[in-house]
Parts: structure tokens; sequence; C-alpha cells
């Protein structure tokens, strides 16, 4: 059974580093981090970490004023397809709500776009490109 908890910054840096940052030369500590209202969430099975995604206030113009942004979404790739990356995304629908914001935005690579899709996101826009990771589309999901 995976279990969905709220967890540190710094716990989510190693999954970020092996999943998302394998020859991206870009760091794994993102803005925000340690912000006040940001939320880190872990995906457990049998205790062991599996799967990590950060949620952060953002400010992006073309959505409401109570939006969160979802980062550093990541599944250990021999944990991937077990449910834990939608698990993580309804606890943090259910976290998001009580907190009154009403988007929850990311953007995502053009090879999870049909992941977020399956959990409620749509694109938003045109795609883009993102120095060393590739194409793009801002994702969104009401909450
Ligand atoms: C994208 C990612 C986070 C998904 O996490 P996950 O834990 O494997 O996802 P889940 O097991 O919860 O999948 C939920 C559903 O989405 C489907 N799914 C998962 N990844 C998918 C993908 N890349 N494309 C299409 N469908 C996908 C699953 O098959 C499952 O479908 P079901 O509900 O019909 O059974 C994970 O594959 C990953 O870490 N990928 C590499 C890093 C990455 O691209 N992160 C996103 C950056 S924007």
């Amino acid at each position: 059974m995976i279990q969905i908890k709220e967890i540190s910054a710094e716990e989510t840096f190693p999954i970020r580093l092996k999943v998302l940052r394998k020859n991206i030369p870009l760091p794994y500590e993102f803005n925000g981090d340690f912000d006040k209202d940001t939320i880190h969430l872990g995906a457990f099975k049998n205790d062991k970490l599996i799967a990590v995604s950060s949620y952060m206030k953002a400010s992006n113009k073309n959505f409401e004023r109570n939006q969160y942004q979802l980062r550093g979404m990541a599944t250990l790739t021999e944990y991937q397809g077990f449910g834990a990356g939608k698990l993580m995304l309804e606890k943090a629908v259910q976290i998001l709500k009580e907190k009154n914001s009403n988007v929850l935005w990311c953007n995502a690579r053009i090879a999870a776009v049909d992941f977020y899709k399956k959990q409620g996101f749509q694109t938003f826009g045109e795609k883009f490109d993102i120095l060393y990771v590739g194409e793009h589309y801002v994702m969104l999901k009401k909450i």
C-alpha cells in the first residue's frame, strides 16, 4: 500500500536529483522550497520514499489569485505506474482546497502531459522550451 505524507524540502532532493536531473545541469533545489506556504509530499511504500512532489504559492498572471505551482513531480523509475503520482495529487488537491486555493498549475514535460490529463489537468497556451529539459506545456487544474 502506498501512503502519502508531508515531508521536508531536503527529503525531496535525492529523488528530484535522480529522476529529474539526470544529465540535466539545472539545480534540484527550487526557489520557494523553504517558504512557509510550500508543501512537500512524499509517497511511501513499505516505509521507503518512492515519489515526491512540491506545491508552491505562485503568481502566474494568467491565473486567479490564490494559485499554487506544482514542481518536482517524480517517481523512482522502478515504482512508476503504481499510483504514487496520482495519490500525491489527490492529497495535494485536498490540502489546497482547505487553503481556499482555486488553481494548481505546472510546467509539464511533454512525456508527462497524458499523466496530468488523467489527473484532470488541461494544457494552457502554446508549447515552449526549457533549456536542457525540452518541450513543455503549462497545465492547470481547477480545484
Ligand atoms: C510522470 C510521473 C511523475 C508519473 O508518476 P507515477 O507515480 O508513475 O504515476 P501513477 O502511477 O500515479 O499513474 C497514474 C495514471 O497515469 C498513467 N501514467 C503515468 N505516467 C504516465 C505518462 N508519462 N504518460 C501517460 N500516462 C501515464 C498511469 O498509467 C496511471 O494510469 P491508470 O490510472 O489508468 O492506471 C512519473 O512517471 C515520473 O516520475 N516520470 C519522470 C519524471 C517526470 O517526467 N516528471 C514530471 C515532470 S513535469
